[in-house]
């Protein structure tokens, strides 16, 4: 009888135990998990310099519609301008990409982005025409969202970056214009997000795009001829001084908030 009784007992104290013993889990289990928390968190998340969102897809690549009629940015640039823009310089973009990458199945699986930020890994046969074809792809399509037929003035942390960086708006506005006044042939001015997280203007040649320095593109301008001929023709400072009247400053704060999310 005796024998019964602790029994029972016995297991009434290893029941205890066994709550004694779940009671130490949560800590244990939260001190475990920290790290691994700190762990998927350490990485920047991956950022298209595209779409934010989504990276831009070479399988295959397309062009993307305008996001507003051709003639909604007559403040600076005219409807033919744009539509022979858009439609025949960026589609040549577009279509010479995909002729390059018809026989490389394993390039056209990575985004532009990645094709871009390592060139080095394309074949040489073919670097040259996807450095500016992808390029024009990319920065064409950076350049149509981030325009609008509203213009006005940067509002909210952009607007206080640029301050801060440049003294006031007005200076920076000075100095992007210069940058693009100063670039020789064709190519871009920027503003960026530099790998040592500051803004920074700088311009590129050609279809270059700042991802392939370790840069992220805020905004940018096209200063090839082709972008402002028909009515400005060679009068690039004119062209660059309108430009202003037709920025989505909404789109570009919030590429800039993504760019420092980046960690680029
Ligand atoms: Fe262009």
């Amino acid at each position: 009888m005796k024998r019964y009784l602790q029994h029972p007992i016995a297991l009434w104290v290893a029941f205890i135990a066994g709550i004694l013993l779940i009671a130490c889990q949560p800590n244990a289990s939260v001190s475990s998990q920290t790290p691994n928390q700190n762990q998927s968190a350490s990485p920047a998340p991956f950022v298209s310099v595209a779409y934010l969102d989504r990276p831009l897809s070479a399988a295959p690549a397309q062009l993307p519609p305008l996001p507003y009629d051709a003639g909604a940015l007559s403040k600076a640039i005219d409807a033919e301008t744009m539509r022979i823009h858009h439609d025949r310089h960026h589609q040549t973009y577009v279509d010479n990409l995909n002729k390059a990458l018809a026989a490389q199945p394993n390039l056209r699986s990575l985004s532009i982005e990645t094709m871009l930020r390592d060139l080095n890994a394309v074949p040489e046969s073919i670097r040259e025409t996807v450095r500016n074809n992808a390029g024009g792809h990319l920065n064409h399509t950076i350049f149509w969202q981030i325009m609008s037929p509203n213009g006005g003035q940067p509002t909210g942390t952009i607007a206080q970056a640029i301050n801060q960086t440049f003294g006031s708006f007005e200076n920076f506005r000075k100095q992007f214009n210069q940058a693009g006044g100063d670039r020789f042939g064709s190519g871009w001015v920027w503003l960026v997000r530099n790998p040592q997280g500051q803004l920074q203007i700088l311009s590129t040649a050609n279809q270059d795009n700042p991802i392939s320095n370790g840069s992220f593109p805020i905004m940018g301008n096209d200063v090839w001829e082709h972008a402002y001929y028909l009515r400005y023709q060679n009068r690039r400072a004119d062209y660059l001084n309108n430009w202003w009247n037709v920025l989505n400053w909404g789109e570009i704060e919030r590429r800039f908030q993504a760019s420092q999310q980046s960690g680029r």
